[in-house]
């Protein structure tokens, strides 16, 4: 009888002793996947906040579809090459390229710069645009004779001096939403929010002034091929 009752008591302790093995695995598991899904939510989710956390603060606010037709419409009699500077989810580099630019987009977040490849790659535009994962502060915008900016108006005239000292007098220039601050357009086209301005660089470097900027440049930053594949 005593036998039993401590036979009893061992089987019981044994299966305590299996409970809490049960248990630590289950607990090392479940912060297994608390932690994996954190990192990965911090991974994925990250890219998109850190814009929010710069000096400048340029979020991913994607184009409106007319938004991306008014800036077609302004370079219709354009052609030869195109950069979107801060290309989000490609939208307006992929829809420059079935118009016949070779289309480039600098783009900070990786994962709009593979998604805007795949996009690139599912259109049949792959063999025309190019998406670079650059900091545009750091990259020269020299090569292009078209540039699209959909920015905020707390960069524009940190960026009127970069693209007035970089680019070439026979480039284009559009503003999409916000205009540059001094700067006259050509033209402009749409209203409200799908505003875009056009900026022919023959006129804004005339009025730059010798000697007044600019500091930002280290082309040598670039990261990756700017060429179009
Ligand atoms: C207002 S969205 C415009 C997206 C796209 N151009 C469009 O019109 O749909 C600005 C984009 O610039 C990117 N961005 C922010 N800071 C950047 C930086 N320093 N260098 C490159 N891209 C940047 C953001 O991640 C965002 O995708």
């Amino acid at each position: 009888m005593t036998d039993n009752i401590l036979d009893t008591g061992a089987i019981k302790c044994n299966v305590n002793a299996k409970d809490s093995g049960f248990a630590k695995r289950l607990g090392l598991v479940a912060t297994g996947i608390l932690g994996g899904s954190l990192v990965a939510l911090y991974a994925v989710a990250g890219p998109f906040v850190a814009p929010a956390l710069r000096k400048v603060c340029l979020p991913f606010v994607p184009a409106t579809s007319t938004q991306v037709e008014n800036v077609l419409k302004v370079l219709q009699e354009r052609s030869g090459s195109l950069v979107d500077i801060g290309s989000g989810d490609g939208r307006i580099v992929i829809a420059a390229a079935k118009k016949g630019f070779r289309a480039v987009g600098f783009e900070l977040n990786p994962w709009l710069v593979w998604y805007s490849r795949y996009r690139a790659w599912r259109e049949g535009v792959h063999n025309s645009t190019s998406f670079q994962i650059s900091d545009l502060w750091k990259v020269s915008f020299a090569q292009y004779s078209n540039v699209v900016i959909f920015g905020v108006p707390q960069m524009m005239d940190q960026l009127e001096e970069k693209l007035q000292t970089e680019l070439q007098s026979t480039a284009k220039v559009v503003a999409c939403r916000f205009p540059f601050p001094t700067w006259s357009p050509d033209g402009t086209t749409g209203e409200g929010i799908d505003t875009v301005w056009v900026y022919d660089a023959k006129s804004f470097k005339q009025t730059k002034t010798a000697g007044t900027c600019c500091n930002f440049t280290n082309p040598t930053a670039v990261t990756g091929d700017t060429s179009i594949s």
